[in-house]
């Protein structure tokens, strides 16, 4: 029996842990259904406020004081902590700063640090562009030897000469949205005796992850995607403790000092992961994310991944009985846990169909070559919204629509 508008509205019955979560979000223009939590997730109702506060109490009011009468400087931990379970992570492990690109580099360095004289990356060749462009540039310097990875299944022979240090790769493609098998890969790179790092961008805040579970070694993720960080929010990082003070940092800054505010002419690493911070934190941006580190403390990651599941089976489920025979076809795999974030469909017109679909109200977005990228937040899309989406991609899918002039340009 195909699904109906009654199923789908059924569905969103279900989940009762989350219930009132979607609550705490605002709710986005009007008429306008939201795909997009893999670019950027969607905003806590409660964090205009808090960057308000930020704005009158911080800096109108405070000024240099904010450093020590609020918490700025311990933000970094706290945000860290508020997003350590739903990546399986311990709370004191995760740090909140930067950008995923300068975290990826801190921690290839950091890898390669602790693996000398081993010093050969493994990198997916065909991978989101700042990773490979982190590992180009380490091995640009001197500082590496590149071997690529056309495909997962080719790990045993890249790990094989024995000489890895570091195996970069990303959880989830940011294309089709596959999803590797995080123990699997982790027990052939630790049986090589190199280290893992991790790209949690596609995966972070959609499903559940077990980082010690699976004993990773580092991860990065971006923090303004499913996390709902906000607009350009810092990445996090992650660093099992086995590792965190076993070398110093890649880049050394007062902000990872053993004391910051001694001025001393020497560096001494701090602690732990928090000589993993460089420089002065983004204070306004912290106070955003930390609208949604609040909603983060609140979330059962188990009940998260099972809502994640429902809405990108019932999607899938849509798209067959609704838009077969249109040339679209389903490009992530099926099986839930193979999945990440988003489910892609695979159209040769994915960038014009994107387009049409958001001037009509449904916010997705297509990557090269053609990659059509549907990414409902667990948190807040549902079931009843990607029915709507589908009767709308339907509709236009029947009257071509992607060949209209004005869907033409390309569209970030
Ligand atoms: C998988 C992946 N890694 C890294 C990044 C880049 O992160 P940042 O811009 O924070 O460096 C992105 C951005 O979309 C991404 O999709």
């Amino acid at each position: 029996m195909p699904l109906t508008l009654a199923d789908c509205i059924a569905r969103d019955g279900g989940n009762a842990s989350l219930r009132g979560l979607r609550e705490r979000f605002a709710p986005g223009a009007p008429d306008t259904l939201y795909f997009d939590a893999n670019s950027i997730g969607p905003m806590p109702a409660d964090a205009p406020a808090r960057m308000q506060a930020v704005l009158q109490q911080g800096w109108a009011e405070a000024r240099r004081r904010g450093w020590n009468e609020l918490d700025w400087l311990e933000q970094p931990a706290k945000l860290g902590a508020a997003i350590a379970p739903v990546i399986g992570a311990q709370a004191e492990d995760v740090r909140v700063a930067d950008s995923t690109s300068i975290n990826q580099y801190k921690l290839l360095r950091f890898a390669l640090a602790l693996q000398a004289p081993r010093r050969v990356i493994v990198v997916q060749r065909d991978v989101f562009p700042s990773n490979r462009y982190a590992a180009e540039g380490i091995a640009q310097a001197g500082g590496a030897e590149l071997r690529f990875l056309d495909d997962i299944a080719a790990l045993p022979a890249a790990l094989a000469p024995g000489d890895v240090a570091v195996v970069a790769l990303s959880h989830v493609d940011y294309r089709d949205s596959t999803r590797l098998d995080m123990a699997s890969a982790n027990a052939q790179v630790r049986a090589a005796g190199a280290l893992s790092l991790w790209d949690l961008s596609h995966s972070a805040g959609a499903v559940a992850i077990a980082l010690r579970g699976t004993d990773s070694d580092l991860a990065v993720g971006c923090g303004y995607k499913y996390l709902c960080g906000g607009p350009g929010a810092p990445a996090f990082l992650y660093v099992h403790p086995r590792h965190a003070e076993g070398a110093w940092p890649a880049v050394c800054g007062w902000m990872g000092h053993a004391d910051t505010f001694a001025f001393e002419p020497d560096y001494r690493p701090a602690p732990g992961p928090d000589r993993f911070l460089v420089g002065t934190p983004p204070v306004l941006a912290q106070a955003a994310f930390a609208a949604a580190a609040a909603v983060w403390r609140e979330v059962d990651p188990q009940a998260l991944d099972a809502q994640h599941r429902s809405l990108g089976d019932t999607l899938i489920q849509l798209l067959d009985e609704q838009c077969a025979g249109f040339g679209i076809e389903l490009a992530s795999p099926r099986e839930h846990a193979r999945r990440g974030g988003h489910v892609a469909l695979r159209f040769a017109h994915a960038a014009p169909l994107a387009q049409a679909l958001v001037h009509h109200g449904v916010v997705v977005s297509a990557r090269k070559p053609e990659a059509l990228r549907f990414a409902p937040h667990p948190l807040t899309a549902t079931h009843e919204q990607l029915w709507t989406a589908v009767a709308r991609l339907r509709d236009l899918l029947q009257r071509e629509a992607w060949r209209d002039p004005r869907y033409q340009q390309a569209s970030v």
